[in-house]
């Protein structure tokens, strides 16, 4: 198993991953326009040895306040099932979290499940009174700070890009 930055390559494996491990479209089709529209930030693969992508981390902009602070957005995360429970999406979060914080990004957020997410250090963001647009959102809604001073200060409403519009 490799753990690594996407390349163009990967796009199809991606994109295949990401249609079987939500067994919709949306999130595949999701990082197709992210993709077009040149908001991936970063992307973390986890490859087999057949060099076929089995997990994936994508991580896009988002503004505060109308502002951008270098802060990204973790979504999509996903493993392929028959591979679950053995720490691959542990390793994903972690490659994504090293890298962002090398490129001196300010903070990550991620809108998913405390008991999951709290594990890498990510924290509920209303405590800072930051929130994001989906109703009933207040517990699911968590930010992890890569500069010491990325909260300080900052506040509102952290606004992802136009193609989550969609959702
Ligand atoms: C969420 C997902 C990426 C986790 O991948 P993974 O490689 O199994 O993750 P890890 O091995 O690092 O962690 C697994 C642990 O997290 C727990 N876990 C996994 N998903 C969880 C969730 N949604 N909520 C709470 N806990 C979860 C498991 O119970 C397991 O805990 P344990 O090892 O103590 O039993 C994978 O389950 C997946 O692709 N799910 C479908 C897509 C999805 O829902 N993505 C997240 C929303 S964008």
């Amino acid at each position: 198993m490799l753990i690594r930055v996407e390349i163009p390559v990967d796009a199809a494996g991606i994109d295949a991953l990401l249609r079987r491990a939500f067994g919709r479209d949306d999130e595949a089709d999701l990082v197709q326009q992210l993709r077009e529209d040149g908001l991936l930030t970063l992307g973390i693969v986890a490859t087999d040895d057949q060099g076929g992508v089995v997990g994936y981390a994508a991580f896009s902009p988002v503004d505060v306040a109308g502002v951008d602070r270098q802060w990204v957005g973790l979504a999509p995360l996903a493993v392929d099932e028959s591979l679950r429970r053995q720490g691959l999406g542990e390793k994903l979060i972690y490659e994504g979290l090293d890298a962002l914080n090398e490129f001196s990004y300010a903070a990550v957020v991620v809108l998913g499940d405390p008991a999951y997410y709290g594990r890498f250090g990510f924290r509920a963001a209303a405590q800072y009174d930051l929130h994001c647009r989906w109703p009933g959102t207040e517990t699911a809604f968590q930010v992890y700070p890569l500069a010491e001073d990325a909260l300080n200060g900052v506040s509102g409403l952290v606004e992802y890009s136009a193609p989550f519009g969609r959702f």
